[in-house]
């Protein structure tokens, strides 16, 4: 039986990554491919334990260093448990992130090296990497106004971060994309809910049954 697909998708806060998941994965279904939508940190029950400590307390709760090996060792459970078992029987999986949030938030604008985020992923989840990564893009004005309407004054400890710091990430992903471009494709989703899903799909065309 030929392995399922993997698909991650990655953007900033309120790039509407967590609906247009939702959007692929019906599109997918319908198109009479099995799928499951999964998430980071999270997606397991040992990687939804990391994620409660990553994503409560302070600011700076966790050093850099700290927080990286937390969530390669969330991603290292999610990896084993949940997203390489569904590969093997077939089934695609949609990751709301995967480890270009890494190397995104920990990496480039946490001050981590890259190659020493790699490593640990290479360490804990055998380096695995999407077949496509799909960046969600909007402007960190959009970004910011959809945040705060969704979440109020839960923001949690990434989405409390200054400017500067929400600025380095999205710099980080334009910048993989334009490293791996077979892999990673950017996707314009300043538009409403449909063009955006309509562009996503475009960008996996090619991988489609
Ligand atoms: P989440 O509530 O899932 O928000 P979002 O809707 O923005 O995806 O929060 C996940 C947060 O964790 C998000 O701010 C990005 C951050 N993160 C990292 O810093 N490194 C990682 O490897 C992952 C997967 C997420």
């Amino acid at each position: 039986m030929a392995r399922g697909k993997f698909l991650s998708i990655e953007g900033g806060e309120g790039a509407g990554k967590s609906t247009q998941v939702r959007r692929l994965a019906d599109e997918l279904r319908a198109r009479g491919v099995d799928v499951i939508v999964t998430r980071e940190p999270g997606g397991s029950e040992g990687g939804e334990a990391i994620r409660d400590l990553l994503m409560q307390g302070d600011v700076k709760r966790w050093s850099s260093h700290t927080e990286a090996l937390l969530f390669a060792a969330a991603r290292a459970d999610h990896v084993e448990k949940v997203i390489q078992p569904a590969l093997g029987i077939g089934t695609w999986v949609i990751s709301d992130r995967f480890i270009d949030s890494s190397r995104a938030y920990q990496g480039v604008a946490g001050g981590i090296d890259d190659a020493a985020v790699l490593a640990l992923h290479g360490f804990g989840s055998r380096g695995l990497l999407p077949d496509r990564t799909l960046v969600l893009e909007v402007s960190p004005e959009i970004g910011a106004e959809r945040a705060a309407a969704r979440d109020g004054a839960a923001a949690d400890r990434f989405a409390a971060r200054e400017r500067a710091f929400h600025d380095d990430v999205a710099a980080a992903f334009r910048r993989f994309a334009a490293a791996e471009p077979d892999r990673v494709r950017l996707i314009d989703a300043a538009g409403d809910v449909d063009e955006v899903a309509t562009e996503v799909i475009e960008a996996v065309a090619d991988l489609l049954p």
